[in-house]
């Protein structure tokens, strides 16, 4: 394995420059060193204003995805050494799709608003007095929407949609899955509210089955599978209120 790698890390900053161009940077490259220490490395040896987003260091926060050569990745979870071989440099770049505030920050104002129109919160028509309890599940009833409560907001499966680089409007993997989440809680009773808002060109319906969005889950939440489910679920509720226009309760 060789004593250095070099990184090519996109940089923008948009009141000073007309395009994002590459910086190369050689930094050691260490077994145990991710792209994300690459980073801290430039930052605290070459250059302090060096700007992106991480936190935790663990595969949790969800705020260090970029896109590392060309695929996006959580850098905090991306080793150096699975490029080292290559022998050619590590491009670093912002996520795909999303607006640069600065080198590899993006803007996800946009995802905030798609994820609020998803309403990914428990719903229910009535409360239970608070003196019966809470309510309570059963290991096969959380089993139905564990893997996709395990989303952290990483958005790499928005840089990796085609969709969502097609048409802006379309609300995406994540808050797709997140919505089928709480559809699939039995706690929640907003399922019926939440297809209503969601099945449209811009939600379910836009979603062409590419899958890529899966493969770039580093958190196995599956997104292509949970909105498959989502429109079999609008397609059934479509069909009830088709043959039971006076009403039906999901
Ligand atoms: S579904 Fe996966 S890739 Fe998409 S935001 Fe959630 S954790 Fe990240
Ligand atoms: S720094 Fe938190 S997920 Fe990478």
């Amino acid at each position: 394995m060789p004593d250095t790698i070099t990184l090519e890390v996109a940089r923008y900053s948009p009141e000073r420059d007309a395009a994002p161009y590459f910086e190369r940077h050689e930094v050691p490259c260490r077994k145990e060193w991710v792209v994300l220490d690459a980073l801290n490395y430039i930052k605290d040896q070459r250059d302090g204003s060096l700007s992106y987003r991480w936190s935790c260091r663990m595969g949790i926060c969800g705020s260090c995805g970029m896109m590392v050569n060309g695929e996006p990745k959580l850098t905090c979870a991306t080793f150096l050494t699975s490029y080292a071989q290559e022998g050619k440099p590590v491009r670093v770049e912002p996520l795909r799709y999303f607006p640069v505030v600065r080198d590899l920050v993006v803007e996800i104002t946009d995802f905030m608003r798609k994820l609020k129109k998803a309403k990914p919160w428990l719903m229910r028509r009535e409360e239970k007095p608070l003196a019966e309890g809470e309510y309570l599940q059963t290991p096969e009833q959380l089993d139905e929407f564990k893997q996709f409560s395990m989303c952290i907001n990483c958005l790499l499966c928005y840089a990796a949609c085609p969709v969502v680089g097609l048409d802006p409007l379309f609300v995406g993997p994540a808050a797709l899955a997140l919505a089928q989440r709480y559809n699939k809680d039995s706690r929640d009773q907003g399922g019926s509210e939440r297809t209503d808002l969601l099945s449209d060109h811009e939600g379910i319906w836009g979603c062409t089955f590419v899958g890529e969005c899966t493969q770039a889950c580093p958190k196995h939440v599956d997104p292509a599978g949970a909105i498959q489910q989502y429109k079999l679920r609008a397609a059934g509720e479509w069909f009830r209120k088709f043959l039971m226009p006076w009403g039906t309760r999901p």
